[in-house]
């Protein structure tokens, strides 16, 4: 395992590249599976989650080929329901919608209990079985994952989701893109990866409408046919390095990015006191810090809110930000884990509870070492590490990396003095005067 370390304090500037949206490249490189005939997808980001789903769907039968390292010919024609490896399905979140996919493909599923980030709430897939259930499945769990039948085969139905859930939606619209009759999905999630889910199924011949809107339709098709499809660029990875530039100064200028995806980061960063210029046309955003952050009070609500996937990035900045910022957490439970870690460098929060933390803004952060908690948790010690004058060094990148590309290049390219090396590899005293990079041991 590698870990990263972080010569703080250093200003960032420049132009970075935004990668194509792993939360939208995942559902749909499982939705390839219910295509018998090849598609090509660009813009795939090169992060960890892919290359594992590219894992699980090669050993079931889908032939895959790598033409550059972002474009994919994925050809689904001899997929075998049934057979993913628990191994890899253990590893990430996404492998839950090989449970739509199976379902509608052969009305069976069995896919051991999918993983991703822990956070202390769990992370429950209810509303996935009652929508299954709906379409005439008979979902089961034993012990090491899930098991579902139709024998007759899935049918159209009306389903409400309880909450507007991201990957409940998605598993629903796999399941009944190939299922005969009419299916309605009331409080659906309308994050831009829906969106991008069903422009990729519709234009393989699906009918889908209304994706985007909280109640989606969908009239099952025969059979899908082939295309070419881009992956639209990563939100969060985009609001990630809007909030790297506010801690650090900029200006960065982030290009392939859509801003109408980031309003809600975009608005709160004005909020704190960063300047912001978007042009949807040239599709960039460039953000600086301006002269003090302020406090905010920030609220994590599905999209078009304010998202959850961000909430540590913008507790790192908050942490610098003059005066006291409270943050609520309305999606996922247990979403604080990685606080702990953050305050090794000085992060000092004033009141915690289960979905809520109060952080009152310090006048300067001291590099220590920290282990990632999650992916987005990761992030944001990437940040404090990235603010604070020192050597810091942040282990568990793994996480990180199921996320973001290349991260080290990317910052680097702005001017941070970054590396990644093994766990094993000696480290520098945490907080030690800035080191040249040169100097650390090679891996
Ligand atoms: C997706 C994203 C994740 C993001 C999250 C919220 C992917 C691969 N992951 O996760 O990065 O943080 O959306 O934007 O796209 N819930 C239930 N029962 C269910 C399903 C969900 O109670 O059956 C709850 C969850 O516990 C959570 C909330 O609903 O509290 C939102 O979850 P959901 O939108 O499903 O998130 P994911 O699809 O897991």
């Amino acid at each position: 395992m590698d870990k990263l370390i972080i010569s703080g304090g250093k200003p960032l500037q420049g132009t970075v590249a935004i990668s194509g949206m792993k939360n939208a490249a995942l559902p749909i490189l499982f939705a390839c599976a219910l295509n018998k005939e090849p598609c090509i997808l660009h813009n795939v980001p090169a992060v960890k989650d892919i290359e594992t789903t590219v894992g699980i769907l090669s050993e079931m039968g889908v032939t895959i080929r790598y033409l550059s390292p972002t474009s994919l010919e994925i050809n689904g024609k001899d997929f075998k329901p049934c057979t993913s490896p628990n191994t890899l399905v253990r590893r990430i979140r996404a492998s839950s919608y090989l449970m739509g996919v199976e379902l509608g493909l052969s009305g069976q599923t069995r896919i051991a209990f999918p993983g991703g980030c822990d956070f202390d709430g769990g992370r429950p897939l209810d509303l996935h079985m009652k929508g299954f259930e709906a379409m005439g499945a008979e979902m089961r769990t034993y012990h090491d994952g899930y098991t579902g039948e139709a024998p007759d085969g899935l049918f159209g139905a009306k389903i409400y989701l309880n909450k507007a859930s991201v990957g409940a939606t998605v598993n629903l619209m796999l399941a009944a893109t190939l299922t005969p009759g009419h299916t309605v999905i009331s409080n659906a999630a309308r994050e831009p990866h829906i969106v991008s889910l069903a422009r990729f199924l519709n234009e393989c011949g699906a009918n889908i409408l209304n994706a985007g809107t909280s109640e989606i339709q969908i009239e099952g098709v025969a059979s899908l046919h082939g295309c070419t499809y881009r992956i639209p660029p990563d939100m969060i990875e985009a609001g990630t390095y809007m909030a790297i530039a506010a801690a650090t100064g900029g200006p960065i200028t982030l290009t392939g990015v859509y801003p109408e995806h980031l309003q809600a980061t975009i608005d709160k960063l004005c909020e704190m006191g960063a300047h912001i210029t978007a042009n949807n046309a040239l599709e960039t955003v460039t953000v600086s810090a301006g002269d003090q952050l302020t406090a905010i009070e920030l609220e994590t609500q599905p999209y078009p809110g304010f998202p959850t996937d961000m909430q540590p990035q913008f507790a790192a900045l908050m942490a610098v930000a003059k005066g006291t910022s409270i943050i609520r957490e309305n999606i996922i439970n247990g979403r604080f884990a990685y606080l702990e870690q953050l305050k090794r460098t000085g992060v000092k929060t004033i009141g915690e509870a289960k979905d809520t933390a109060c952080i009152e803004g310090v006048e300067r952060l001291t590099a220590a070492n920290m282990t990632a908690t999650d992916l987005r948790g990761g992030a944001a010690m990437v940040m404090v590490a990235l603010m604070a004058e020192g050597i810091s060094e942040i282990r568990n990148v793994h996480l990180i990396d199921r996320g973001y590309d290349d991260i080290e290049g990317k910052l680097s390219a702005l001017g941070a003095d970054i590396i990644r090396r093994s766990e094993d590899a000696p480290s520098a005293p945490a907080g030690s005067s800035p080191l040249m990079t040169s100097s650390l041991p090679t891996p």
